[in-house]
């Protein structure tokens, strides 16, 4: 099978409900970022922080992966599809796809403040201050903060230097060193980018624009792609 890699980001779960970051009315418009995202913001006010990502958390589980997600699943039965996620929720997988790399890490996931090897399973939508990893320091949110390192970058490059097929879906490529990847793809691969919006990626031969949502976008993919997989 060939191998597809995807790539994908907020607007890969906008039509299950949750919010994107740097479209009008998105996340960064309603909150300052450095105050809830940031490791200057858990020195300074840890109840926002976990407020914020409790709040969150609440909404992803009253949501339901979309038709998007779940073509992305279906697509294991023509490619070997390994997905790397900007995304923080859970919907590829409850979607059903089984390689997926989460680079910013996981909103239901809590990791210890001590050891960062500590991660655990948050039960429910609520982490709170008192909530202790097994050497006692204070949980917090298994995710990855402005101004902190992204651990899996490394792993999720060597991924797409194998892609035979590189897929870009929902992503503003804005922030770094994810909207990186994209220089990593061999140069034999075609790259397809689906988002209903302009995306600043480099005007080249092999890129096909699909202007349109997730959803939508990835039955176009497929209409494109199955027949050469
Ligand atoms: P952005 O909010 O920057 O970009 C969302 C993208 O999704 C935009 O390009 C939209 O046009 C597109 N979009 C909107 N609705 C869509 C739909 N229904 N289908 C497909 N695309 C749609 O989000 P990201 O690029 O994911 O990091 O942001 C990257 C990182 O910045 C996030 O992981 C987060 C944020 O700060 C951290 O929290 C560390």
């Amino acid at each position: 099978m060939k191998r597809l890699v995807v790539l994908t980001g907020a607007g890969m779960s906008a039509e299950s409900g949750l919010k994107t970051f740097r479209e009008m009315g998105g996340l960064w418009e309603e909150y300052d970022v450095y105050e809830v995202a940031s490791p200057t913001a858990w020195e300074r006010d840890r109840e926002l922080v976990l407020r914020f990502y409790n709040e969150r958390r609440k909404l992803l589980l009253d949501s339901a992966p979309n038709r998007g997600h779940l073509i992305l699943a279906e697509l294991e039965d023509s490619f070997d599809v390994r997905i790397i996620t900007q995304n923080v929720d859970d919907l590829h997988e409850r979607a059903g796809s089984s390689r997926v790399l989460h680079l910013h890490g996981e909103l239901r996931k809590s990791r210890s403040t001590v050891d960062p090897h500590l991660i655990y399973p948050i039960e429910g939508w609520e982490l709170k201050e008192g909530d202790l990893c097994e050497k006692g320091s204070q949980l917090r949110p298994h995710v990855v903060w402005f101004g902190e390192p992204v651990p899996a970058i490394g792993e999720a490059a060597e991924m797409v230097q194998t892609a035979d097929l590189f897929l870009v879906i929902g992503t503003s490529m804005n922030v770094y060193p994810a909207a990186g990847l994209i220089s990593y793809v061999p140069g034999h691969a075609p790259i397809f980018i689906i988002d209903p919006n302009v995306v600043p990626v480099p005007d080249s031969s092999r890129i096909t624009i699909i202007r349109k949502k997730a959803g939508e976008g990835l039955e176009e993919f497929m209409n494109i792609t199955l027949n050469d997989a």
